[in-house]
């Protein structure tokens, strides 16, 4: 992927993509429209082709003094035209091009926002379109190679394109990092138990300069994990922990950010078993814990410059002669009991551990992200992910972060009267508080575990799996968190977030 300046004209591609806003009419291609010889300007006379969102319209230019024979205009609507737009209008032109077999494209960056945030949007589209799914198919012809792209800046001036030059870089590493993290997600249960997941998350930390370890059951053991050891009691795979560290040179004690990921590999719910109607979906639990792993990898390729710590527990959870059974009682590695309700709430009891080895091993600063639960799905939709935590401050600058890296997220209350659903008569805590509040009760159960530090927790269980295709986004893993998680490293924070 590389970046150009200078006149359209003098692009060479096999393809030149150009997003039109409804509204802007030819005059905004004026020369591109005359280069097909008005073909443009009569598509959008006649509305043919009318700008709507993602909409594609193809003409060939006719004029020999262009390079390139073909141009594709995409639709981008009338609502916005932010990093967020651009971002999906690349992945949906992408992925437009990868199915016609486009060899070498070129997409022009168009929109309002800073050029450079655009350049990066528009790289991490581009690349988050080249994610395929169907690795398992033996009889399907596989998928054309990507194309190769160039991002043409906005800005015919050459210092625009130097200055765009890195944000592309950025971009297309924030774009593999979140398609390493939608690989991972897609793997089958059987294919990625705890300790393959474990292998291949580290290894991806790892190759990026990221210190890493791996806790096995008797170092879990050691350290009093009652809870993420009760989970994984169940399973014939045993659990473990991945421990990440980045430590650039040179950088202050603190802050230091603590990234907490869920990494259910298969979630049957356990003795709590969940209906056989959509349960292969589970096999997607570890999201968060993928979105953790690939974060640091993005962290330590992009050289940010805080220091950052990243857990992630991973177990399988079953049933089985050995399963906890509902009104178990569960002691945590921070001391804290809980009486296990429903041993489908396994997430929080996992990252409940998982938090506070994160304070202990120095954490100023936390996130944690998970497929929690079904609850944020009724209320947020497919969307956006719930956010929750403490202090506002914090999470508003989460969310804020989230927001510009496309993945939508959306704050839902912790008042404190909502603990007492989850305080229980014979422990400190339950590990489920009833229908009601479902999404807000599990966070509660978290906050257990954050003790005073600025905290804040993402339920990705709406957004870290796409049912439906979209233009720019195809059925299967989004890689949802990856690029929030990387960005966070790059902010300025102080003790209240
Ligand atoms: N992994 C699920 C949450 C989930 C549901 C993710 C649907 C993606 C799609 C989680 O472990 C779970 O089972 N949560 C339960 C909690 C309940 C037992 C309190 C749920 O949401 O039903
Ligand atoms: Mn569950
Ligand atoms: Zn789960």
């Amino acid at each position: 992927m590389t970046c150009a300046g200078g006149p359209w004209s003098a692009i060479d591609a096999d393809l030149l993509i150009v997003p039109l806003f409804q509204g802007e009419g030819t005059a905004a291609i004026a020369d591109l429209d005359a280069a097909t010889g008005g073909d443009l300007g009569r598509a959008l006379a006649t509305k043919e082709f009318q700008a709507k969102p993602y909409e594609l319209s193809f003409a060939t230019i006719a004029d020999k003094t262009w390079r390139t024979r073909r141009v594709m205009i995409i639709g981008g609507g009338s609502a916005e035209r932010g990093t967020d737009l651009v971002r999906k209008l690349a992945s949906a032109a992408g992925l437009a091009a990868r199915q016609r077999s486009v060899a070498r494209a070129a997409f022009v960056v168009r929109g309002s926002a800073a050029a450079a945030d655009l350049a990066q949007a528009v790289a991490e589209g581009l690349t988050l379109a080249e994610f395929y799914g169907g690795t398992y198919k033996t009889d399907d012809p596989p998928p054309a190679a990507s194309p190769v792209w160039t991002v043409v800046a906005s800005d015919a001036a050459d210092g625009a394109a130097v200055q765009a030059q890195l944000a592309v870089a950025r971009g297309r590493i924030l774009g593999e990092c979140s398609n390493l993290a939608r690989e991972l997600s897609n793997e089958p249960g059987n294919v990625l138990p705890p300790r393959e997941f474990a292998r291949r998350a580290t290894a991806l930390a790892s190759e990026a300069g990221v210190k890493t370890e791996i806790l096995d059951e008797t170092q879990i053991e050691a350290l009093g994990m009652g809870l993420l050891l009760g989970v994984g009691r169940g399973s014939a795979e045993p659990p473990r922990v991945m421990v990440f560290r980045y430590d650039p040179p040179g950088a202050p004690a603190t802050p230091v950010l603590g990234l907490v990921g869920k990494g259910i590999t298969f979630d049957t719910g356990g003795i709590s078993i969940k209906p056989a109607e959509k349960m292969e979906q589970m096999k997607d639990d570890m999201a968060g814990g993928a979105a953790v792993a690939c974060a640091m990898r993005a962290i330590a390729l992009l050289k940010a410059p805080m220091r950052v710590i990243g857990i992630v527990p991973t177990a399988e959870n079953m049933p089985g002669g050995k399963a906890i059974r509902p009104g178990d009682v569960l002691t945590s590695a921070s001391g804290k009991t809980v009486e296990v309700i429903n041993t489908d709430a396994e997430g929080r009891l996992i990252l409940g551990d998982g938090l506070w080895y994160a304070r202990q091993l120095g954490a100023t600063h936390l996130v944690d992200v998970a497929t929690l639960t079904g609850a944020v799905v009724v209320a947020l939709g497919k969307v956006t992910s719930g956010i929750f935590g403490a202090p506002d401050s914090w999470v508003e600058r989460v969310r804020a972060v989230a927001n510009r890296a496309g993945d939508r997220a959306w704050p839902l209350p912790l008042f404190d009267e909502y603990k007492d659903q989850i305080r229980s008569d014979i422990a400190d805590l339950m590990n489920t508080g009833g229908r009601a509040a479902g999404s807000i009760t599990a966070a509660m159960f978290l906050k257990e575990f954050a003790g005073d530090l600025p905290w804040a927790h993402l339920d990705i269980a709406g957004t870290a799996w796409a049912d439906e295709a979209k233009p720019f986004l195809p059925k299967g893993p989004s890689g949802v968190a990856v690029r929030t998680l990387a960005n966070l490293a790059f902010e300025r924070f102080d003790a209240q977030g």
